[in-house]
């Protein structure tokens, strides 16, 4: 039997519509409205998409975002300075820094350069460790929003085996963490594979949940899986397509035409898990404007 489709657009949509209900009741008592500051580092063509989009959804939502582009060339000391001014600013409420950055500045001292009361990607030590001990936190966006889909859908994660495909600091190690908790997560027994795994097929055809999260188009077959998987595929790779006027299409980690013959519920790539990212950073966005999380 074909899967069902975990339809993660209609499920942003649903999370948006609440996070702009909210702030226009925000709004009516008096705040002025969140504010985004996103820095866009050189011109990664995938990540000049992925923000604009990510304004677009500020916009839906009644969010004010303002994008600084900079060169590849700006030095690590050049971009913490503008960090740091944007810590001080108090009209900005979360900061985004979009990655990957160039190779010359390391993301992690880039990361920890922003106040972590504004950090609403969840990426700086204090949101990860606080999440790790159960404390209110940001929460990394695609981690968070794969856990809105299993709520949305009623798909049940405790006690389930879930297998987590990618072990990346934003997507996979988080998300392992978030399904294996007891305290608001999953309470599944986890298994978290990376590039030195040996015999992936060995723990992918036992999984009855599986996240894969690595950047290779069609890695997960349908021969790697068992009958009645839930799969969620985080992948957004660009594969040529002549077809296709842009030149190229948008493809998940997962053969998805021979996967979903044999999963019962799978995420489609694009569609998926993408825009609930997206609507989790408004939710952060949100939550950073209320001071919700650190008074
Ligand atoms: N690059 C890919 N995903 C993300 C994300 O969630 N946040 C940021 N800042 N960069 C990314």
């Amino acid at each position: 039997m074909a899967a069902s489709i975990i339809d993660g657009k209609l499920v942003a949509n649903l999370i948006k519509e609440r996070v702009k209900e909210d702030i226009q009741n925000w709004m009516s008592k008096g705040n002025r409205a969140p504010k985004l500051q996103v820095v866009l580092v050189g011109d990664n063509p995938a990540s000049y998409s992925y923000v604009k989009s990510k304004t677009t959804d500020c916009i839906e939502v009644g969010i004010d975002s303002e994008t600084l582009q900079l060169p590849d060339t700006i030095s690590d000391r050049e971009l913490r300075e503008i960090i740091e001014g944007f810590n001080k600013d108090d009209s900005i409420d979360g900061i985004l820094v979009q990655l990957p950055i160039p190779d010359h500045i390391p993301p992690q001292a880039i990361i920890e350069s922003i106040d972590h009361r504004k950090d609403v990607d969840g990426f700086h030590p204090m949101n990860v460790g606080r999440m790790q001990v159960g404390q209110p936190c940001f929460r990394p966006c695609t981690p968070a929003g794969i856990m809105e889909l299993f709520n949305h859908y009623s798909i049940p994660t405790k006690g389930k085996h879930v297998v987590v495909v990618g072990a990346s600091q934003i997507v996979g190690t988080p998300t392992a963490m978030l399904l294996s908790r007891e305290k608001d997560g999953g309470k599944s027994t986890v298994t978290l594979c990376h590039r030195y795994t040996k015999d992936l097929t060995k723990h992918t055809i036992n999984a009855d949940i599986l996240v894969v999260a690595v950047g290779s188009p069609g890695l997960i077959t349908g021969q790697m899986v068992k009958e009645d998987v839930v799969i969620i595929d985080v992948g957004i790779n660009r594969v040529a397509d002549h077809e296709n006027e842009r030149g190229y299409k948008i493809v998940g980690d997962v053969d998805y035409k021979s996967v979903s013959e044999k999963a019962s519920w799978i995420t489609p790539v694009p569609g998926g898990v993408g825009p609930m990212t997206r609507a989790m950073l408004m939710k952060n966005t949100l939550l950073a404007a209320k001071k919700s999380l650190y008074p």
